[in-house]
């Protein structure tokens, strides 16, 4: 049977006859007369309005039907579909017979109409998703991956899927879960020692996809991600999803960042303006949104606005030009070559100096992971840098970081010894090199950092169906 979506769309032809609408009850009325109940199955965002006549005896069956629903219980309708007389919707049922298929005691019931505080939410994300906004989020998710997955295909890039479980730590950044160890609380000796080696849950697919796209060319993945990131903070989750894409003969940071820049286009064009077909959701998030912060998005997809770009060298003149303007008040961190741009310094950066999203290049290399590729030096007169971007938008800061990998086996293997990495851990990488090196880059991007940023939710928390961090596993 359609889904209320289905149902709702003007190319579905009513049909003649009686239908069977499955689905929850979202609100009701009752008069006299007659009772009108939404009913949605999550398909959108509205429900269907449903109407139960119950003006004489021979109708006293909806009238005992429509005394039995109550918000959040689970029905079975079937009646004929009609365009509806009333306003606020086109289509509605009417109620001819029906069944409650699971009861739900208004008393209990956690979600009401009213909005909830996030934090009750949270600990009701099992019900999450029967709010408004638990929904939308989860259909602009599914909206969001396809969208990117059509630009993909369009690219000719081949989806991949790469290991969750991995030996290696592909940030070098300390946040690996690990997975085995002689001291794990495992009983069963045979599985404490299940591999050999240390395992970790993995941080991030890039080095698996370097693999691939020294053979596939053109690669990307929508996967899991997992780090033990202790600080509380709006953007970082301990179980996250990222969209990662690595490609061979890109041979500068310009390359990977017309590309990022296309595929964020695409994915804004989609969501903002006219000609937006997935606007639908983008609106009962923003509800009571910023007109400008919305404005800006629109603009920001616009084919012919190329983003902004800047050295990090320029962006740490910037922000200590503006940090001394303001005698050190600005910050709390003071912005200095060679240290990592704050999450505060990242929000000026696309709030303030550019007032849109800007592509950082060039970062030392002593703040970013081995396998980034090395500019020359003249790239910086304070010393070493890299080949790489970080993209910053306004309200998320840190949207996506990629790099040139460095395809150079000398280089390679004296970045892994600088790093302070075994060698012997690194002989597979090591013969992407060998063996038909080829130059190659790419990113990775946090897909709840995308869904906040276009659907405009404060925290990542509520970009994903059930969230975990540090503290924090429910279900
Ligand atoms: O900057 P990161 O750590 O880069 C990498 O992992 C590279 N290996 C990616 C690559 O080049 N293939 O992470 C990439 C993105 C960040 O920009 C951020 O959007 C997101 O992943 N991210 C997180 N999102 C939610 N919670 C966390 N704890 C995140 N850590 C990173
Ligand atoms: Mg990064």
């Amino acid at each position: 049977p359609p889904t209320i979506r289905q149902l709702l769309s003007p190319s579905h032809v009513v049909p003649p006859t009686p239908i069977e609408v499955n689905g929850w009850v979202k609100s009701i009325r009752r008069q006299k007369n007659v009772s009108f109940a939404v009913i949605t199955d999550g398909s959108e965002r509205k429900g269907l309005q449903t109407v139960f006549v119950h003006a004489n005896e021979s109708e006293s069956g909806n009238l005992s039907l429509a005394k039995r629903l109550t918000n959040g219980a689970c029905v079975r309708l079937s009646g004929q579909l009609c365009d509806s007389p009333g306003k606020g919707q086109v289509r509605e049922l009417r109620v001819e017979a029906g069944d409650v298929l699971g009861e739900c005691d208004p008393e209990e019931y956690p979600i009401q109409k009213q909005s909830l505080p996030v934090e009750y939410l949270r600990d009701k994300c099992h019900l999450r998703a029967r709010t408004d906004h638990g929904a939308a989020m989860l259909r602009l998710r599914d909206r969001l991956a396809g969208q990117l997955h059509g630009f993909f295909k369009d690219q000719g890039f081949i989806s991949t899927n790469t290991p969750i479980l991995t030996s290696n730590d592909c940030e070098g950044a300390g946040e690996t879960f690990r997975i085995s160890s002689l001291s794990s609380p495992i009983p069963d000796p045979r599985l404490s020692e299940f591999f050999t080696q240390p395992s970790y849950l993995t941080v991030s697919s890039q080095l698996h996809l370097e693999a691939l796209a020294t053979s596939l060319s053109r690669v990307y993945t929508l996967s899991p991600c997992f780090r033990a990131e202790p600080s509380q903070t709006s953007r970082h989750l301990a179980e996250f999803w990222m969209l990662e894409a690595e490609w061979a003969f890109v041979d500068n940071v310009e390359g990977l960042c017309a590309f990022v820049e296309g595929s964020m286009k695409d994915i804004l064009r989609s969501s903002f303006g006219p000609g937006a077909d997935g606007g639908e959701d983008v609106e009962v998030l923003w509800k009571g949104g910023d007109e400008a912060r919305r404005g800006a998005l629109e603009e920001a997809g616009k084919e012919d606005k190329k983003w902004e770009r800047m050295s990090y060298d320029e962006a740490i003149k910037e922000l200590s030009k503006h940090n001394e303007q303001t005698s050190g008040r600005s910050f709390q961190f003071k912005p200095e070559w060679g240290k990592g741009l704050q999450s505060e310094h990242e929000k000026w950066l696309a709030e303030h100096l550019v007032k849109g999203p800007v592509f950082v290049t060039d970062y030392p290399a002593s703040l970013k992971p081995f396998y980034m590729r090395s500019n020359s030096s003249s790239c910086s007169p304070h010393g070493p840098t890299v080949a790489c971007f970080d993209l910053l938008v306004p309200h998320i800061g840190e949207l996506a970081g990629g790099s040139l990998r460095e395809e150079r086996l000398t280089h390679l293997t004296a970045a892994i010894e600088k790093h302070g990495l075994k060698k012997e851990d690194y002989e597979w990488y090591l013969e992407l090199r060998k063996f038909g090196g080829a130059p190659h880059g790419g990113f990775g991007l946090g897909f709840e950092r995308l869904i906040s940023w276009v659907g405009a939710i404060e925290n990542v928390r509520e970009c994903i169906a059930m969230p975990r961090w540090a503290g924090r596993m429910l279900l």
